[in-house]
């Protein structure tokens, strides 16, 4: 297991991302996250060099693994949703990252369709299942750690997204993959801000801490596999 004394570059090169939006609420939060970037979604392990390895060697199933991955988090905050309507000042927020993740789903699909690729049936992923299973009981403390659950996996999915950006030959993935992995910070980030909006920030990034530990953990005993996780 590594697990480096300092956070990752996905934190650090957080400081340019944009939230493209002239909600001005949005953009207090957008603000926010430019001064928390460092302290709130900071992985506590960096990817393995293998793991690029093994995703260059089966590009195919690795994106239709990511597609998979883009629908399963578009389902997932339309579940929170619905599961949590008196969360008002949430929802507009999930609503628009739930359009996000569809919009990448069909960008994904969009490559594999070019290398006529087809979608697979869902499979366990042990990564997201170990995180969930994680989540405590009682409604403020489940609500809290699916949030901070959905924020770390976006973290690692982010910093994932900037080795293929930065290893896969083709131009247009690259950007592809760019693009992706400066969303995926966003979205971490205001998982964590909008939980700050509700609850103690120190008591909220103490249970971030310890659920980016156990993600490190989790992330450590993964077998490698050209997939997201
Ligand atoms: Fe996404
Ligand atoms: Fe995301």
């Amino acid at each position: 297991m590594r697990l480096p004394a300092t956070y990752n570059r996905v934190a650090d090169s957080n400081s340019n991302t944009t939230i493209s939006t002239t909600d001005n609420n949005y953009l207090r939060i957008n603000r926010s996250a430019f001064r928390m970037s460092k302290k709130t979604t900071g992985l506590l392990s960096t990817t393995v060099p293998e793991w690029i390895d093994t995703v260059l060697a089966d590009f195919d199933a690795f994106l239709t693994d990511h597609a998979n991955c883009e629908r399963k988090a578009n389902a997932l905050l339309m579940s929170m949703i619905v599961k949590y309507p008196d969360r008002r000042a949430m929802i507009p927020r999930l609503i628009e990252l739930a359009q996000e993740e569809l919009e990448h789903f069909a960008e994904t699909y969009a490559f594999m369709e070019k290398r006529g690729l087809l979608l697979s049936k869902d499979t366990p992923d042990p990564y997201v299942n170990q995180l969930l299973a994680s989540a405590r009981h009682g409604r403020d403390e489940r609500y809290i750690d699916r949030l901070l659950i959905a924020s770390v996996i976006e973290s690692r999915g982010a910093e994932r997204f900037r080795i293929v950006a930065e290893n896969i030959t083709d131009p247009e993935l690259a950007a592809f993959y760019e693009k992706l992995w400066k969303c995926e910070v966003k979205h971490a980030h205001v998982f964590v801000l909008l939980l700050n909006q509700e609850y103690d920030e120190a008591m909220i990034n103490a249970r971030h801490q310890e659920l980016l530990a156990l993600e490190a953990t989790i992330v450590a005993g993964l077998e490698l596999r050209p997939a997201l996780h």
